[in-house]
């Protein structure tokens, strides 16, 4: 009855341990759900009322594929401002979530058998949607300073039929890693050579909890070979559904052609809410709570972590994001442990999800932004207390 592509496509696992954390008596570490708290509910019911006071029935008329003007000369700026790009509204193209700039690049790049590189782990939710169109995934090895250039370097030269590369390079979903600025360079010199295009996909860039800001590949991009995302999900509401879309005309072209066939605009009332929001109010110090929040939360869990996880337990230490990823002993199967920890109404992501071609059982991803600090405590507790019966 259905479509051949359809035998690859899997029930994603965090839906599945979603339901499961629906009940308000699982702690979950699971989801990347931001804050809700956080939602600036009441300016938003104003801006509701604005938008259609203002612009009236146009508000909810079509609109165009390209998206609402006024809104991409505001996503420019801030391209600037947080992500050091120069670019202007020409070269922005406003997506319903980055999630649809994923599907739309599988439905634009790849044919069945094509060859898309990602990092190893690499997003979930990516995998997923590339999957729908046939690819082949090799994941290329990373380290703590993100992909590792030189294994990068073997498989472009012994691979043919490499369509696509997708990256995270700041505060990456799942490991919370970030790539290092030799890397960047490195990175850039290396698709320079081939001419491949590449995915930035940019949600956690702007929540730096401290070092230095790292510029964007988009910077180095003397070619238009990076297509650079990003999405107001992480930084204002994710219930919107508004990202974007940064390249060059040769693809945009090709997006606003695919996005046509799909759901011809982004919804017209989110795109012009948050524009009226970023003009009637101050977004940075909406992302500046949210940052302290987070901060507040990252630190608390890797505090807890430090204190009740035996010393065989790593686990990285990001600067920024919602995630942190964990290595077990290699004799703990974290799908098993998850089943235990659930248990004790604890949940949280079992790594193999994350590695397109399988693997590695024996980690996992937590995610911090989501529970009080009370919670995050009492779950790694938990977690910890499941982690040590196994010795
Ligand atoms: C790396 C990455 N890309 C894309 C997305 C999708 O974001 P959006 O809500 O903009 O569709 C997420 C969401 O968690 C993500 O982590």
């Amino acid at each position: 009855m259905f479509a051949k592509r359809m035998d690859s496509l899997k029930v994603s696992d965090i839906r599945e341990i979603l339901k499961i954390t629906a009940n308000p008596e699982v702690i979950s570490f699971a989801g990347g759900l931001p804050a809700p708290e956080l939602f600036p509910v009441e300016e938003m019911k104003q801006v509701a009322i604005t938008v259609l006071d203002e612009a009236g029935a146009e508000a909810l008329q079509y609109s165009t594929t390209e998206g609402f003007m006024p809104l991409r000369k505001q996503i420019a700026i801030r391209m600037k401002n947080k992500f050091d790009v120069d670019t202007t509204y020409e070269n922005i193209q406003i997506i319903s979530g980055s999630q649809q700039g994923l599907d739309l690049s599988g439905k634009l790049f790849i044919d069945e058998g094509d060859v898309v590189l990602c990092e190893s782990p690499t997003y979930l939710a990516a995998i997923s949607a590339f999957n729908a169109y046939g690819p082949r995934f090799i994941a290329v090895p990373t380290d703590d300073d993100g992909m590792i250039m030189e294994e990068l370097e073997k498989i472009m030269e012994n691979t043919p039929n490499i369509k696509l590369i997708y990256v995270i390079p700041d505060f990456q979903n799942p490991t919370g890693r970030t790539w290092s600025m030799e890397r960047r360079k490195k990175f850039m010199s290396v698709i320079n050579k081939y001419e491949i295009p590449v995915i930035e996909d940019n949600p956690y860039g702007e929540l730096r909890f401290e070092g230095e800001r790292l510029p964007a590949l988009k910077t180095f991009d003397t070619k238009g070979l990076i297509i650079f995302f990003s999405t107001f999900s992480k930084i204002f509401c994710p219930g919107l559904r508004i990202g974007w879309i940064v390249a060059d005309k040769k693809f945009l072209e090709k997006y606003v052609l695919v996005k046509q066939g799909t759901d011809l605009h982004t919804s017209t009332m989110s795109q012009r809410e948050i524009s009226k929001y970023i003009e009637r109010y101050d977004l940075d110090a909406n992302v500046e709570k949210i940052i302290q929040v987070y901060k507040g939360r990252r630190d608390i869990m890797l505090a807890t972590m430090k204190r009740e996880f035996p010393v065989s337990v790593k686990y990285t230490h990001p600067q920024g994001g919602l995630f942190l990823w964990v290595e077990l002993p290699l004799y703990i199967k974290a799908r098993e442990l998850l089943l235990r920890c659930l248990e004790d109404n604890v949940a949280f992501v079992p790594g193999d999800s994350f590695f397109p071609n399988g693997g590695v059982e024996n980690t996992l991803r937590l995610n911090y932004s989501n529970m009080s600090e009370e919670r995050i405590i009492e779950g790694i507790k938990r977690l910890a207390k499941v982690i040590k019966e196994y010795n």
